[in-house]
């Protein structure tokens, strides 16, 4: 199966492409390579700092991010707390989670304006390959931890919903009901 990169769109909550778990990429090819380009765009224009295969409806472990340097976020820091430029992780592993778990709010460009409060430990690492094949492994705290781990769920089909505290769930409640609905 060949997939056109611009027939790719970011799908929304209840698609069922959102709950599958995804599978290892075999090889970083051009059509790979074709399809990490498209997601980085689609994550632009939807003004994102993450995008995982499956948000676009495809079961592959991949996930593109971009949290740009700003006050207190550096690429630079160790742990690293932002990215200089959009980045390709292919088939990502986590490791080493470290620190006390902390609340931060989360949104996903699959569940449009819904916010919760999500636990997340605020430094861990990376283990991943880049479109050139190559292996890589890289540590982050803050906004860039954070989405690593929250693409990642995505690749096992867990969204925020799941992990919200269960009052920001009965606050989403309304536009949780109007997503299923449409
Ligand atoms: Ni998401």
């Amino acid at each position: 199966m060949t997939v056109d990169p611009t027939s790719l769109d970011i799908l929304h909550y209840p698609d069922p492409a959102l709950r599958a778990k995804a599978e290892p990429v075999a090889d970083v090819t051009d059509e790979v390579r074709r399809v990490a380009s498209r997601m980085i765009e689609l994550m632009r224009i939807a003004e994102g700092i993450g995008l995982a295969a499956p948000q676009v409806g495809l079961p592959w472990r991949l996930f593109v991010c971009h949290v740009p340097p700003m006050e207190g976020r550096s690429p630079a820091s160790d742990p690293a707390g932002a990215t200089n430029q959009p980045t390709v992780y292919v088939n990502p592993v986590l490791s080493d989670p470290t620190g006390p778990v902390e609340p931060a709010d989360e949104g996903c460009l699959s569940i449009p304006d819904v916010v919760g409060r999500v636990l997340r430990p605020p430094i861990i690492t990376i283990s991943a390959i880049d479109l050139e094949g190559l292996p890589f492994t890289r540590t982050a705290h803050g906004l860039l931890a954070r989405c690593w781990q929250h693409e990642c769920d995505h690749l096992d089909g867990v969204l925020i919903l799941d992990r919200m505290a269960q009052l920001d769930r009965i606050r989403n409640r309304r536009l949780i009901r109007e997503l299923e609905r449409a």
